[in-house]
């Protein structure tokens, strides 16, 4: 039997923040489904967003941050995370990370869809998030516990059911563990893997939504998701990302040489807001059109994009051409578990961070670049939360481990839920599309009791039913578009709906009224 003062499940940018940034007399162990280094933060490409041009200011920042998710966001964590950027670069470049500088030796400072700013920082070109992973990695201090490959199925409750006192993981053989710990923390990324076209990391299917959820606690807003506008498409795949940092350079979106998709479409054309971009190409693509990123204006590309060459040629596209293709793919979940301004969920002992959880930053749709800054502020606040708290060597345990004979469930294959959400509850929504997809959800069981009898494939499918099931009710009750939820039988954005969460948990699904959002600065759209 295994004891923690906390246990981290999840690997990726607010996971190790988290991890680096406890006090060091704290047991931790951090435990992985996969390996330390498989996670959404290591594959990112795109930068930091941080004011720290000497033209720039946090109020922009934000100002930009609330235009890109619609204005449905927490405003005052919003204004917390742009006045916390340019501190948290300062911090980790003290701290011997190196970001990209320009000739003059200052930070380079990139442009990105929605941004009024250059303020995109790299490291290594378009490899930021494995830099930044690296450098947390080294900084993990040696007393920290790690278990990868080891599938975490259950949170534990307490015999009262109001707190969350552990976990149970299963490891590659089959055989279950558990783990207890006093404060428990999900930071494993978002929902990508639910749908068949994603830039995430194959694995990220929504196991944090679904084992929050089944220990009771609130979700929140899990229609609200972006789609990436350029992901590599090849022989009916998706490959990898393409870095909207290429558009940035300069790259455009065509049909053909010369005919740009953008065009009087948005004044910012190629760099408009993710979901903008994403429809367009969308809608083109659904009337039989290809659509590819020219990149042919770019010098050395492969220099200053060495992650988006090496995918062009693992895929066989040569950078000459010019064109790469590309196809919107699921990105990044901006609802998620519903946490409070440090990370603590509706469970007691049960607390959330990175994309996993729905901080308020993001709203209706996520600015470009505020990820990788949202896990680093995250990680480090709940850390500074957590490390004030009482530690006690105290602990409620149960005494149960070995492997157990696996029963049968009725479930989809992954490949069905992928399609199916990507056809009916992926970019453009509607109302018989979603219909649709519930009554078929619906016939899938989710298994309320103990999951041990399960195999970890079976577990997995199961978290994804349910994880689809959560954004199919948000998407068919929010009758509006807004950001990353776009419902072309409601194509607009409605006033009532800008007042409401739609929040789910086990009792049922309710609209909830926003309140204590609104941060003292005036901002007009
Ligand atoms: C990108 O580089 O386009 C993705 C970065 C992000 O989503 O913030």
């Amino acid at each position: 039997m295994e004891k923690y003062n906390h246990i981290i499940i999840g690997s990726g940018i607010a996971a190790l923040q988290l991890a680096t940034h406890l006090n060091k007399s704290s047991k931790v162990l951090i435990i992985t489904k996969s390996k330390l280094n498989e996670s959404n933060s290591y594959r990112a490409q795109g930068g930091i967003a941080a004011a720290i041009g000497d033209l720039d200011h946090p109020t922009f920042h934000y100002k930009d941050t609330l235009k890109a998710g619609c204005f449905f966001q927490n405003e005052n964590a919003v204004m917390e995370l742009a006045q916390n950027g340019p501190r948290i670069i300062k911090s980790l470049n003290g701290n011997g990370l190196l970001f990209d500088e320009d000739d003059s030796g200052d930070f380079s400072l990139g442009m990105e869809g929605a941004h009024s700013q250059n303020r995109i920082l790299h490291c290594g070109g378009d490899a930021t998030g494995k830099h930044i992973m690296n450098h947390l990695f080294s900084e993990i201090p040696p007393q920290i516990a790690i278990v990868e490959n080891e599938f975490v199925f259950e949170l534990i409750l307490n015999s009262d059911r109001n707190k969350c006192i552990g976990i149970k993981s299963m490891d590659e053989n089959g055989e279950v563990h558990h783990y207890f710990g006093q404060n428990i923390i999900l930071a494993v990324g978002g929902v990508g893997g639910l749908f068949s076209y994603t830039s995430n990391e194959k694995s990220i299917a929504g196991d944090g939504i679904a084992l929050a959820y089944r220990a009771g606690a609130e979700i929140v807003d899990m229609e609200f998701i972006q789609f990436h506008p350029t992901l590599l498409f090849v022989d009916g795949e998706t490959r990898g990302l393409i870095s909207e940092a290429v558009r940035g350079a300069g790259a455009r979106l065509v049909t053909a040489p010369g005919v740009y998709l953008m065009d009087g479409k948005h004044t910012l054309g190629d760099l408009a807001p993710r979901h903008i971009v994403a429809k367009e190409i969308f809608n083109r693509r659904a009337s039989g059109v290809d659509v590819f990123l020219d990149i042919s204006m770019i010098p050395d590309f492969e220099k200053k994009f060495p992650t988006v060459s090496k995918i062009c040629l693992e895929n066989g596209v040569a950078l000459e051409s010019g064109l790469l293709p590309v196809a919107p793919g699921c990105h990044f979940l901006m609802g998620g578990i519903s946490v409070n301004e440090v990370g603590e969920t509706s469970v007691n002992g049960l607390y959330a961070i990175g994309e996993t959880a729905s901080t308020g930053i993001h709203g209706a749709n996520r600015l470009a670049s505020n990820s990788l800054l949202e896990g680093l502020y995250f990680g480090e606040k709940l850390a500074t939360y957590l490390n004030k708290l009482n530690v006690s060597n105290e602990f409620i345990s149960i005494n149960e481990e070995g492997v157990l004979n696996r029963d049968q469930l009725f479930i989809p294959n992954k490949k069905e839920i992928k399609e199916k959400m990507m056809s009916h509850a992926g970019i453009i929504r509607t109302n018989l599309e979603l219909v649709e997809i519930e009554g078929w959800l619906t016939q899938f069981s989710v298994q309320d009791n103990a999951l041990d009898k399960y195999s970890k494939e079976q577990i997995q499918v199961l978290f994804m039913v349910q994880c689809a099931k959560l954004i199919v009710n948000g998407a068919l009750l929010r009758e509006e578009s807004r950001g990353g939820h776009i419902r072309a039988d409601f194509p607009s954005e409605s006033q009532c709906w800008q007042e409401v969460h739609i929040v789910q948990s086990k009792n049922g699904i309710e609209m909830r009224r926003r309140t204590n959002e609104r941060h003292q600065v005036e901002v007009h759209a």
